[in-house]
């Protein structure tokens, strides 16, 4: 019999995955119910997933009253609402819950959820969907092998973009740790995961710094406004240009999420009226100098490992494209992770790019993919060995560390000692 499983938070992760499903594993699963505070967000997905009125719901409040209604759960609101749903779901008697991450900023929260989950029997999966990509597998699967010997250091980037950057952590959702949270939980708990899980060791100490460096008032350039389209007169020069980036500059329309129109305006159908709308007195139209935002543009973390290896993270706004770069050293040889390609020099001996899949195909969506395929064989029973899943258990871990450096960076890179560390 097919799974059934319903979403809350219907938005870009929320319908990305619910698309998934209906289109890769309609054999297996279904859309069930349907869960957000906006009626627009029901009625523009309800019907394409075949979802009638009465298993649509406008608050989490009504929809677990009605107990466990589907086989499968998706949590895919905004991080600040993700532990109170996810407790009130593991409580109802959800056994099987897909969480996006982060889980939570709050230690306490995320841990409990940890222990409600054990507690229940439940199986609680965060999606840190890099792991499930066949880039990073890949990597796992060399470090495990032993090739390139013991683990002696890895020194990673994760290059967000300055246009993703300003979309996400300046004029948007992630732009306030405090109704969010910091930029190196928000953006690299995958990260700290990946790290995390190549190492295959506890972390033990922790330090960082960083700041809002640029995205300030004092950065503005001469005649810049509030908003791009109210008269800016430093607009012709500049790379945040929201008229630019959302209306007339063909590589964003192209390459960059591709449903912007409906971050900005709310709607999945979206008129070019709307989103001129948006720009012109909406969040996203705002000069990046002149917004409320409070995350680190730019952050150096310092790791060290129980094994003795070290690592480094360094998360900056400030590149062109979006991408991530990693060398991971061993004993033996070296993985040199550029984008998507891959290549293992092994000392003394053989140099070689490494086949990761076909191009244009690694990644973030692909791991999105993946992540929810994962999920599907775990319903379906088909997949039981949860080694390397990114359970709750596993991603305490990477939300350990991300505290832990903000905690440093907040007391100027003084290291902080994880007490009870555990390994992804
Ligand atoms: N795994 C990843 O790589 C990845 C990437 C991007 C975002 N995220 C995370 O995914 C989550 C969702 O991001 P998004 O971009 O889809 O956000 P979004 O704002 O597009 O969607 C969130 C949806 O949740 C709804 N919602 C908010 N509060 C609700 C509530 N209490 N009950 C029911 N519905 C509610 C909103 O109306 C909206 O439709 C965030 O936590 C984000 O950090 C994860």
């Amino acid at each position: 019999m097919k799974k059934s499983i319903s979403v809350i938070g219907l938005g870009n992760r929320g319908t990305e995955y619910m698309g998934f499903i209906k289109a890769m594993h309609g054999r297996k699963a279904y859309i069930h119910s349907l869960c957000d505070i906006r009626q627009q967000a029901l009625d523009d997905f309800a019907p394409a997933f075949d979802v009638p009125k009465y298993r649509q719901y406008l608050s989490t409040d009504d929809f677990f009253s009605r107990g466990v209604v589907s086989d499968a759960l998706i949590i895919a609101t905004q991080d600040a609402s993700h532990y109170e749903i996810t407790k009130k779901a593991l409580e109802t008697g959800y056994k099987y819950i897909l969480l996006e991450k982060p889980v939570s900023g709050n230690e306490n929260e995320y841990k409990e959820l940890r222990d409600l989950a054990k507690e229940k029997k439940a199986i609680l999966i965060v999606c840190h969907v890099l792991r499930y990509s066949n880039y990073y597998s890949k990597i796992k699967k060399i470090i495990a092998s032993g090739k390139i010997g013991d683990i002696v250091s890895i020194n990673h980037t994760e290059n967000v973009g300055y246009f993703h950057f300003a979309h996400s952590f300046v004029r948007g959702n992630w732009r306030d740790e405090f109704t969010s949270t910091p930029s190196i939980l928000a953006k690299c708990c995958h990260d700290l995961d990946l790290i995390s899980w190549f190492m295959d060791s506890p972390c033990v100490s922790v330090s960082s710094t960083g700041e809002v460096g640029h995205f300030k008032k004092e950065n503005a350039p001469a005649g810049a406004t509030p908003y791009c389209t109210g008269g800016c007169k430093a607009k012709k020069n500049c790379p945040y240009d929201a008229e630019a980036l959302y209306i007339t500059d063909p590589f964003y329309k192209a390459k960059f999420i591709k449903y912007m129109g409906r971050t900005l305006t709310g709607k999945a159908n979206n008129s070019k009226a709307d989103i001129r709308k948006a720009i012109d007195c909406g969040d996203y139209g705002r000069c990046v100098y002149m917004c409320d935002n409070n995350v680190c543009d730019h952050q150096l973390v310092t790791m060290k490992f129980e094994n003795g290896a070290v690592a480094t993270l360094e998360m900056t706004a400030f590149s062109d494209k979006m991408f991530r770069q990693s060398h991971i050293v061993g004993t033996k040889g070296e993985l040199i992770c550029y984008g998507a390609k891959l290549e293992m020099r092994i000392f003394g001996g053989e140099h070689h790019s490494v086949f990761t899949g076909s191009p244009g195909f690694t990644g973030h969506v692909e791991g999105d993919i993946r992540t929810v395929s994962n999920f599907i064989k775990i319903i379906c029973g088909e997949k039981t060995d949860l080694k390397d899943v990114t359970t709750i258990e596993a991603t305490v871990a990477s939300h350990d560390m991300a505290l832990a450096a903000e905690e440093s960076r907040k007391n100027g890179g003084i290291p902080v000692l994880l007490k009870e560390s555990v390994k992804a």
